[in-house]
């Protein structure tokens, strides 16, 4: 689980990040193929193993999802477990603390089933290098008893998939990695496939949208889905209090005003990010820790959650000294376009 930001911002600006209950993510989850949008390369590949494998009869290859948060990793493991006709237990890296509650799980499988290990780079090392031979060859060695009584016992486990999803595949072992036949990644979505997402969900939740009020959510989302989901929530609360209940661009404007989320998509967070590098640290370069400290953020979280969009973006650059904003995240801000490196060279 990643750390709950401690910033003191508001519900729902906190929430833009953390996943909605079960019950309405079930809603909104897309549930084949065909419902989830975008991620082109990703699917075909999936479609490809999935579709090679049900007519063999054999279990699916194992697979490692990966990318920032929000963007249908979970989703997609559960679209593969319908496209195989089989179950898909889920569990997650931090929560597996000895290998002998790998174990447990792994021997709880059925033949084909799919086990989702989400945050896998967090799955600790010791707990790791079990996992090699049961994804290899579907056995497991774990030690019983200690000390001159201590010995080894060889569990065997039914063939099963394994889906990794990790925000961060590089922190993965290369032993670990090279064991998935298949690594994908999720990129951030356009603000056209972000309008099919929104307009599919202002759909399922029954809420009226027309296209430039479902467009103004999309172009705020981050390239994300679950931001844009969360987004219609509060808009349609918004519409249904302050005007006649249907999302347009002015309702939708105005909600997202309230929200502090700006044309581009940044938040409260962003912007604080931004404003401490352009100001406190002359724009750059300054360390992530201490970033971190000055935002009152998890290191971590600062750089899974909000770093990639803010670097694939061109606000922020990640330099060997530290993290420089560019022209565009003095713009964001309000402030003049000179980067970071520039500014130091005048100096
Ligand atoms: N391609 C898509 N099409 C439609 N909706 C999507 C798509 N991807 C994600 N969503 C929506 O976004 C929500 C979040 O997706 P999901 O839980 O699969 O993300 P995730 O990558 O597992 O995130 P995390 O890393 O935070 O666990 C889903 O409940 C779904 O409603
Ligand atoms: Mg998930």
């Amino acid at each position: 689980m990643r750390e709950p930001t401690k910033t003191g911002v508001d519900f729902y600006t906190q929430a833009l990040d953390t996943p909605l209950s079960s019950q309405t993510e079930s809603i909104l989850r897309p549930h084949s193929f065909e419902d989830f949008v975008g991620q082109a390369k990703t699917l075909e590949r999936l479609r490809i193993m999935a579709g090679a494998a049900r007519k063999r009869q054999e279990p699916l290859n194992h697979v490692l999802l990966s990318g920032p948060p929000g963007l249908g990793k979970t989703s997609l493991s559960f679209i593969l477990g319908k496209e195989m006709g089989t179950n898909v237990r889920v569990t997650s890296g931090p929560v597996i603390e000895k290998a002998s509650d790998l174990a447990g799980m792994l021997t709880n499988l059925e033949e084909a089933d799919i086990l989702f290990i989400d945050e896998i780079h967090r799955l600790p090392k010791t707990v790791e290098e079990y996992l090699y031979s049961a994804m290899e060859d579907y056995r497991i060695d774990i030690m019983i008893d200690q000390g001159p009584n201590a010995r080894s016992v060889r569990l065997n486990i039914p063939r099963f998939t394994l889906v990794g999803a990790t925000t961060r595949a590089g922190m993965l072992t290369a032993p670990l990695r090279s064991r998935f036949t298949l690594q994908t990644r999720l990129d951030y979505y356009t603000p056209d496939q972000l309008l099919s997402i929104v307009q599919r969900s202002c759909k399922l939740l029954n809420v009226p949208t027309d296209e430039p009020g479902a467009m103004e959510i999309a172009n705020r989302s981050r390239g994300t889905p679950r931001i844009a989901n969360n987004l219609v929530y509060f808009v349609r609360d918004y519409a249904e209090e302050r005007s006649d209940g249907t999302i347009t661009r002015d309702t939708a404007h105005k909600a997202l005003e309230l929200l502090e989320i700006d044309e581009q998509g940044l938040d409260e967070m962003d912007k604080r990010i931004l404003s401490i590098i352009a100001n406190t640290y002359k724009g750059g370069p300054v360390g992530l820790s201490t970033i971190a400290v000055a935002v009152g953020e998890e290191p971590d979280t600062l750089e899974e959650v909000h770093e990639p969009f803010l670097i694939q973006n061109g606000f922020l650059q990640r330099t060997p000294q530290g993290r420089i904003i560019s022209g565009k995240g003095y713009e964001a801000i309000g402030l003049s376009g000179t980067t970071g490196a520039q500014q130091n060279e005048l100096l």
